[in-house]
């Protein structure tokens, strides 16, 4: 059983979009999987989930209650809600893998390496802990946030994703960015995906 969380301060960042994107992929692949929208005041995910209807999905009011279900499950994706370090971190001891997505300007950068410094801090496993860059404008800004990036120690994956407005339409009828009409798009997220499911 593998747990995989989608954490972050900040709000907006694609926390939900990669959880569903993840949970369908993993889905796909016949991969017993729970996503647990654990942002119960907007859950984005549930209500996203009964359109497309084939994932199972279930709203949470505290992280705790998620840890019993661990055993019925191959993999737990855990959306998590904007909140601090303290409030992540019971999410991050349980997790195997704990990605935050980011975009790339210093303004966002700077916190969310912050944020993974204070889990290191708390005895978290710098290993477990994986940036992923969204809502990258160009190649050039792609390539620079992932030099700072690097220059911190953590790990990243390779493979960013653009600023798509038809990644918003896509999950307005309930799909994953994974199952994008465009093919190009489709096989840039699906690598991505991919690339995560690589870490468990
Ligand atoms: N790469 C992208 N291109 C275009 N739109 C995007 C992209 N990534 C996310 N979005 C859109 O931005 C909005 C916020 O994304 P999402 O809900 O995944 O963020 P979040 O981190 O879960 O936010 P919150 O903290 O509020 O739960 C959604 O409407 C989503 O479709
Ligand atoms: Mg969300």
């Amino acid at each position: 059983m593998t747990i995989i969380a989608f954490i972050s301060q900040k709000g907006g960042v694609g926390k939900s979009t990669l959880a569903q994107a993840l949970a369908v992929e993993a889905h796909k692949k016949k991969v017993k999987v729970l996503l647990a929208d654990c942002d119960s005041q907007q859950t984005t995910s549930y209500e996203w989930s009964k359109i497309t209807g084939k994932i199972p999905c279930q709203v949470f009011n505290s992280v705790k209650e998620v840890w019993p279900l661990a055993k019925q499950y191959q993999l737990i994706i855990i959306d998590a809600p904007a909140r601090t370090s303290q409030g992540t971190l019971e999410i991050a001891k349980q997790a195997n893998l704990i990605i935050q997505p980011t975009g790339a300007s210093r303004a966002d950068l700077a916190p969310a390496v912050k944020e993974f410094n204070a889990l290191v801090k708390a005895g978290v496993s710098k290993k477990k802990l994986l940036f992923v860059l969204n809502r990258i404008g160009s190649k050039a800004e792609g390539e620079i946030a992932q030099g700072y990036l690097k220059d911190t120690g953590y790990f990243y994956l390779p493979i960013s994703l653009p600023e798509k407005v038809s990644f918003r339409s896509v999950q307005n009828e309930g799909k994953a960015i994974t199952e994008i009409p465009y093919k190009t798009l489709r096989k840039q997220t699906k690598k991505l995906v991919e690339g995560i499911l690589d870490y468990i």
